[in-house]
Parts: C-alpha cells; structure tokens; sequence
C-alpha cells in the first residue's frame, strides 16, 4: 500500500458523458490528519448530482478538470487516531473516487452494524432512501386512495419511493425506461402500471390509467415530462419537485409548466434538498430498517466491480441504463 488509484476527471463534457471524460491516476496514499482516520473504499455511491458538480452547477461545489471525483462511500477503517472509529469497523464518509482516503474524526459516520448488506447504507437506508421517504412521506404526505406518479421508477429513489407510496395505500403509476424495468416494477414494487416512456405515448397512457387525476406527482426528471404531468394534476395536488434527469446532461433549462396550469388546479408545490434532512437520517433508518427486516420493501442494486469500472458505470447511469442503485464494489 505505497499509491493510491483514483479517477480524476480529465474533459468538462457537453452532453452525456463520456468513459474518455474521465481518467484513472496514481496519486501519493492521503496523510492521516491527527486524531482522524485513514480508510480503504469498499462501496462507492454513483450520483446523478455528479454531473451536476462537473457542470458546476451543484450546491456542493465544482469538480474541475484534473480533480478527482468526490462521492460517497462505504469505507473500512484500516488506522485510527479516533476512539469512536476503531479500526476494522466500517464507516460512512465521503471517501471519493479513490482506493484510500483520509478523514477528521467528525467526517466519518460509524456504520450501524444492523445495516446489512453495507452498501445499503449508500442506497434504501442511505441518501436515495432519505430522499424518497423525505419527498412521499414528509412532505407529500401520500396517503390510502392518492394516485401517485412516479417517473425512474426502478432507480434508487423511485423504486423506494413507490414501495413507501404503495405500503401507504396509494394507487401508484410508474414510468420506466424499458420492458423489463417495467415487469419488475409492477411485480415487485407494488407499482399497479408501470408506462414505458420509449414506446408508450405517456399523456394518453396517464389519460386512461388517472381518469381522476394525478394528487401526488413525484418529479425526479424535469423536461417535458413535468408539464405532461401538471396536464393530469387533480384539484389540490402536491408535486415535489426533486430532480432533473431530463436536463442535466443540456447546457439550457426548460422553461416549467405555466403558472396559470398551476393555479387552475391549485396545485401545491415544493422542492426538495435531501441535506435538509439529515438530522432525521437516524428516524428514517429505524423506520425503513423495520419495513426491511418484516420483507415488505426490497433493494435491488446495480453493482459494478473494481474502480475502473466507475467511469462507464456513471455513464450508464446519465443515459439512463442503470436498473436499480448504481454502486461500485472495490
Ligand atoms: N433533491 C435531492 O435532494 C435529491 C436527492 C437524491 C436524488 N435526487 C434526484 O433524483 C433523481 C433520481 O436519482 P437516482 O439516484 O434515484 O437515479 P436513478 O433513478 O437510479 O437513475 C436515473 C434514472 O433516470 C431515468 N431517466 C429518465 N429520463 C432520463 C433521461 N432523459 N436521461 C437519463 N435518465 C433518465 C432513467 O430511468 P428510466 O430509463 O427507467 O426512465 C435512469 O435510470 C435524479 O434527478 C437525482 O438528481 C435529488
């Protein structure tokens, strides 16, 4: 254990990434500050907040070309100048794309050992989880009889997201990115019909499966899709407005649905920002630990091996060919 293999971005890219975007170094193993941890990645979260970050437009900061790729990880504590975070144990850090990386004693989270498997703590039980309770629980407040809609329905926010909605008695109409996505939706996430946003025209499709209209829209996509959606808003319907599938990869911004749409249906509306919930992580985790534990909700996981495999994995996921949590094993 002499270097450390990182990704570094290498090109700024202007649509869809590219493996070429992105570049695996050797770079010196980080320096173990005083009373912290040095740690190896066992699981790095890939994020659709990554592109955003690369084009800098995320709350989080830049990444530029020639920085490494920050993220999520699950990390093994390997030396320990912290008492909390013995070494062997695992933790929850932003370790980045990289084999070993070095933390103040504050910067690493000691893992619940009741989270199993681990990388779980990077999907249902971890930030996607959060997000999607935070967004249907909280602040929709879906409830038995609501017809929910949710777009990227087997992603890592949607496909727990439409398993909170439906354990809550919600009708919920998913949209998904191909036929088998849409199968197991509807087998598997307690999703009653699952639209196929290649091959199925949606807007007719939400005609006849919401005769009653929509009440709660959850917008993981932005674009066009979300203006299709407020077409179909019941009187009095919520959207949580938390993510731009649709625009991320595009320089512009589509302009939104028009106000008096919303007005007409006197919808209510609200974004979301996960961080804004991070003092209730540990509320959610005991509530979705139990759903887990009865086998009433599942994970499925899109597991790519080895870092190399990062860069080509977080392209598949801008075009959208990811089926479940993107992960990647070390
Ligand atoms: N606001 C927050 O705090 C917060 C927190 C976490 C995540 N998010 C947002 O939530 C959304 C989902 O994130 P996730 O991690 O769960 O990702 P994900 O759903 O696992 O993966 C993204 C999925 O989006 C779908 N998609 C739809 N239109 C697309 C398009 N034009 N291009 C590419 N993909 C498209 C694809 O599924 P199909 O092909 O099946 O449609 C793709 O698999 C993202 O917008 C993310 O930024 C927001």
């Amino acid at each position: 254990m002499t270097s450390n293999r990182q990704i570094v971005l290498v090109n700024k890219p202007d649509g869809v990434p590219a493996r070429e975007d992105f570049a695996l170094r050797e770079a010196p193993l980080p320096e173990m500050p005083a009373g912290g941890v040095l740690c190896r990645t066992r699981f790095l979260s890939l994020d659709p907040y990554m592109r955003s970050q690369i084009a800098g437009r995320h709350p989080s900061g830049t990444v530029a070309p020639g920085e490494a790729m920050r993220g999520e990880t699950v990390s093994e504590v390997l030396r320990s100048d912290a008492p909390e975070l013995p070494a062997g144990r695992l933790v929850r850090c932003m370790g980045g794309w990289r084999e070993y990386s070095a933390h103040a004693a504050g910067e690493a989270r000691l893992l619940d050992e009741e989270i199993t498997p681990p990388s779980y703590a990077l999907s249902i039980l971890g930030m996607t989880g959060l997000t999607a309770w935070a967004g249907m629980v909280w602040q929709a407040k879906v409830r038995e009889g609501d017809c929910v809609l949710i777009p990227a329905v087997t992603g890592a926010v949607g496909s727990a997201a439409a398993q909170f909605c439906a354990l809550r008695g919600a009708r919920v109409i998913g949209i998904a990115g191909s036929q088998a996505k849409c199968r197991f939706a509807e087998e598997s996430l307690g999703v009653e019909a699952c639209i196929n946003r290649h091959t199925e025209d949606i807007d007719s499709r939400l005609k006849q499966l919401c005769p009653a209209g929509i009440n709660v829209y959850f917008d993981l996509i932005g674009g066009g899709l979300l203006q299709t959606a407020c077409t179909h808003l019941a009187d009095h319907g919520r959207i949580v407005l938390c993510g731009l599938m649709a625009e991320y990869n595009r320089p512009e911004r589509d302009p939104g649905p028009p106000p008096g749409l919303l007005i007409a249906k006197r919808a209510v509306v609200s974004g979301l920002v996960v961080y804004d919930f991070e003092a209730r992580r540990t509320e959610y985790i005991r509530e979705c630990l139990a759903l887990l534990r009865a086998g009433k909700i599942i994970q499925r996981e899109d597991v790519s091996q080895g870092l190399e495999s990062a860069p080509e994995a977080f392209c598949r996921l801008m075009r959208g060919e990811n089926f479940g949590k993107l992960v990647v094993a070390l």
